[in-house]
């Protein structure tokens, strides 16, 4: 046939074997990327999702500070096994205040981007000072020690700034009530409506039982605010995309 002795052609010069396949792969790539470039966001915005709370943030630096991502993913793919053990596949927006992202690579131990919510404050204080104390097959080390270190607000202005560069919106009023807020989430009798209204659904309690704010709270904190945000129960994605 015609067609196929062309082909040929191709098909026993390399040279020319390998010029049509550049200019091949090279339309397929900028079919796909330069509408990138177009698009205003890359990331559909989802309702719920707000920056991390001062002291939700500090409970994020611990995490990432203890490698916590070493032997834990946050991020839930779309897949049946998946979505039926941890819950809704995450969404690109719920990791867009994250900087550096959280997503992991490895899991020692399971996915915690849904983790909020799933167990009390106590069971997280139990675990996270013994893990093997709840879970005796458990490998996760011990983290008692994060019951002892007093945190207080000295630094969260300085994170929260840096966040700011990366393009986490926080606005001057969270900026000059950053040390308040962060005191207020962790103390059972502060006055919390100004941390709410910045802050919509943040937790607030004594997260680890002790008279002290330590990095336990934090960390708490962080955990139990984890995949609670957006609200799946409403949730629609986007219809134009
Ligand atoms: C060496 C690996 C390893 C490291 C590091 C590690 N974990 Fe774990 N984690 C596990 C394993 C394994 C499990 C499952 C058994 C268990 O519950 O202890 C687990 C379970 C958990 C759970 C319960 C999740 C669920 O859905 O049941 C939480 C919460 C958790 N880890 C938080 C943390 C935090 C916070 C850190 C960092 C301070 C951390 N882990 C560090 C291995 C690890």
């Amino acid at each position: 046939m015609a067609f196929l002795d062309k082909h040929k052609a191709i098909e026993t010069h390399a040279t020319l074997l390998l010029v049509l396949s550049f200019l091949v792969v090279t339309i397929g790539g900028l079919v796909q990327i330069v509408p990138l470039f177009y698009l205003e966001n890359t990331i559909e915005k989802v309702e719920g999702m707000r920056p991390y709370s001062p002291l939700e943030l500090a409970g994020r630096e611990i995490y990432i500070r203890e490698g916590c991502y070493v032997c834990h993913s946050q991020m839930i793919r779309p897949m049946r096994d998946e979505v039926e053990r941890y819950g809704h596949y995450s969404l690109a927006a719920e990791s867009m205040y994250d900087h550096p992202f959280q997503w992991g690579s490895k899991r020692t131990g399971p996915d915690l981007a849904r983790v909020g919510g799933r167990y009390s404050d106590e069971w997280h204080v139990d675990h996270l000072k013994n893990p093997q104390s709840v879970v005796p097959e458990s490998v996760m080390p011990k983290y008692e020690f994060l019951m002892g270190n007093v945190i207080d607000a000295r630094y969260i202005k300085d994170s929260m700034s840096a966040n700011r560069l990366v393009g986490v919106p926080y606005t001057d009023e969270m900026m000059e009530n950053a040390e308040a807020d962060f005191a207020a989430q962790a103390s059972p009798d502060a006055d919390t409506e100004g941390l709410l209204a910045r802050y919509p659904k943040a937790q607030t309690r004594n997260f680890d039982g002790q008279a002290d704010l330590t990095e336990m709270d934090a960390l708490i904190a962080y955990l139990q605010m984890l995949g609670t945000l957006v609200d799946f129960s409403t949730f629609q994605p986007d219809p134009a995309r």
